[in-house]
């Protein structure tokens, strides 16, 4: 048996749009035990149950893994797949990169393909689309990732600073990352451009010379976030509190509709519950969740 523990990620952090990923402490915890062929079982309990059924078209993990053996013309091995997911799903956590993660080594144990580190991740960026959200899930920390031309993923990793908090505001509702691409434009003014390379420069600046003041204007940007307010009832509101007073900084999770503040811990509940109130006017319930970053990545461990 082989049980693998995928962190969550949070993607953009702003003006990052597309590049940085953080991991987060909070799992998708999947246990595989091989079985003879024919036998193909999943069982699902945690967060998005509703929504994920054991059905191999409708969930992220067996499609991948059926993924993997198709795209090398193999047949699918029998397998038994436990997942327990703490994760919110269509919230903008990452929620899917961890589950094709959690598919690609799945594959990778079952048919035992020997796949690199490097083969994992390309083939869980082809399939998922968003390195900046599969790179943190597998290696932890802050991540920058860039998918080549020939279809491989080079990233960097940096630890992140372990005294900062994120405090996530996730909102009852869900919004699809298809739904939160589809509002961004087709093309972009080249001062929007600058805008935002320029804050995103300062991100290494603001977090490893502890310069932390900087980030409320390295999390700015013009390149996804006021695209996709319309789309999160308050969310203009929540970005007008981006002035250094209530947190570092505050951001859109991902492609939403959940927000990020980074703070330090004891400032972590007051920032979690205004952002929360702003929701609240909205008529929406919001969950408040205050999360450190993990630095370390996909556990993978065989009994
Ligand atoms: N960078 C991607 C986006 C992440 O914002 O659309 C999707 O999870």
């Amino acid at each position: 048996m082989m049980k693998v523990r995928i962190p969550a990620s949070t993607s953009n952090l702003g003006s990052g749009f597309d590049v940085f990923g953080l991991a987060l402490r909070l799992y998708l915890n999947v246990s595989i035990e091989p079985q003879p062929t024919g036998i193909q079982d999943m069982h699902f309990t945690g967060e998005g149950k509703e929504i994920v059924t054991a059905s191999k078209t409708s969930n992220f993990i067996t499609e991948s893994l059926h993924q993997v053996f198709a795209d090398r013309r193999l047949a699918v091995p029998g397998y038994r797949i436990s997942v327990h997911n703490e994760i919110p799903v269509l919230r903008g956590l990452g929620s899917s990169g961890t589950a094709v993660l959690a598919g690609v080594i799945a594959a990778n144990y079952l048919g035992k393909l020997e796949m690199t580190d490097n083969e994992i991740l390309a083939e869980a960026v082809h399939i998922e689309k968003h390195p900046d959200n599969i790179c943190p899930s597998y290696a932890g920390g802050l991540t920058a990732a860039v998918r080549l031309e020939d279809g491989s993923v080079l990233y960097r990793k940096w630890k992140f600073p372990t005294e900062l908090m994120l405090v996530f505001v996730v909102p009852e509702f869900f919004i699809s990352t298809k739904r939160a691409r589809e509002v961004l434009p087709k093309s972009y003014p080249l001062k929007d451009i600058v805008f935002n390379l320029q804050r995103v420069s300062l991100l290494f600046e603001a977090l490893y010379s502890g310069n932390y003041s900087l980030l409320k204007i390295v999390v700015e940007d013009r390149l996804h976030q006021p695209y996709r307010a319309p789309l999160i009832p308050g969310m203009g509101k929540i970005l007008a509190l981006n002035d250094g007073s209530l947190a570092y900084g505050i951001f859109l999770s991902g492609s939403g509709p959940t927000t990020c503040a980074i703070t330090h811990p004891e400032n972590a509940e007051i920032a979690g519950k205004k952002i929360a109130d702003v929701f609240a006017s909205e008529h929406i319930n919001a969950r408040i969740m205050p999360i450190k970053v993990d630095n370390i990545g996909v556990r993978i461990s065989n009994k």
